[in-house]
């Protein structure tokens, strides 16, 4: 799938991954909003069900704004639609409104009527016991399904895609992480101090990741344009988890003009 025409979008070339920059974060939206709205058409066309995976934080804000907004005023139909997630929070009460389950149910899911049982996190935040297995059956489930159609990736301050932090090997499946502080601080703001933050999470892998079809990775933001320099220049490997992702054949890089600033 490419890009819309649009006179705004520009493809950068000769980068290591087709690059897309658009003039404002709500230019990203609108196209994004597009491209979802056509996956999950085209896999309805296909007589199967639309297979999506999305990412929490502030990032796809607004591309979920307009994405429900689109649902609600020209009634796409999402009865098939299964969702997974990349990461969940753990050591949270289980209404704890900064749970990734909680936020995509406030951000999105409430506004398409999309239940609770076609949406689907490696883990639920209060869960104690058993997390591994947990983490395997989130792998099964996903083998199961079949290759997701589209997956969308914000890019962290450190170069961490889901909760994959530096040092996370390319072959890493959905498993039990430590969060790193500078993740921490980064969300802060969904809690009450960052004391309250959570240090730890469960998140698909590089590997998981990887099996997409395609691969959505947004930056928004001045405060992106340096991680984003670096994941277009720098030396592939873990030290930088989204450098990882960079040769997937279906991926690409999608920022506003603040964001794409440094390359
Ligand atoms: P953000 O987070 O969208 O809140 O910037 C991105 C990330 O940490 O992956």
């Amino acid at each position: 799938m490419r890009a819309p025409h649009s006179p705004d979008l520009r493809e950068l070339t000769g980068l290591p991954l087709p690059v897309f920059v658009a003039p404002s974060a709500q230019a990203v939206a609108l196209a994004l909003a597009q491209q979802l709205v056509d996956v999950v058409g085209s896999a309805q066309a296909e007589g199967r069900a639309p297979r999506i995976g999305l990412a929490t934080g502030r990032t796809p804000q607004a591309l979920y704004r307009v994405f429900a907004r689109r649902v609600a005023d020209e009634g796409v139909d999402l009865s098939t639609l299964l969702t997974f997630h990349l990461d969940e929070y753990l050591d949270l009460p289980r209404e704890h409104p900064a749970s990734f389950r909680a936020q995509m149910h406030e951000r999105l899911y409430r506004h398409i009527e999309h239940p609770a049982v076609r949406a689907h996190f490696p883990v639920e935040c209060d869960q104690r016991d058993d997390l591994d297995a947990a983490c395997a059956r989130y792998e099964a489930l996903l083998a199961g399904a079949g290759a997701l159609d589209w997956q969308l990736l914000g890019i962290g301050l450190n170069g961490h895609v889901a909760f994959n932090e530096p040092g996370a090997a390319a072959d890493s499946r959905t498993r039990v992480v430590t969060l790193s502080e500078s993740t921490r601080l980064a969300n802060s703001g969904d809690f009450e101090s960052l004391e309250a933050v959570p240090r730890r999470a469960a998140t698909m892998g590089i590997a998981t990741i990887r099996a997409a079809r395609r691969l959505r990775i947004v930056a928004l933001g001045p405060s992106k344009a340096g991680i984003v320099h670096e994941l277009i220049h720098a030396r592939v490997g873990p030290d930088l988890p989204a450098t990882l992702l960079r040769d997937h054949a279906g991926c690409e890089l999608w920022c506003d003009a603040a964001a794409a600033s440094e390359l």
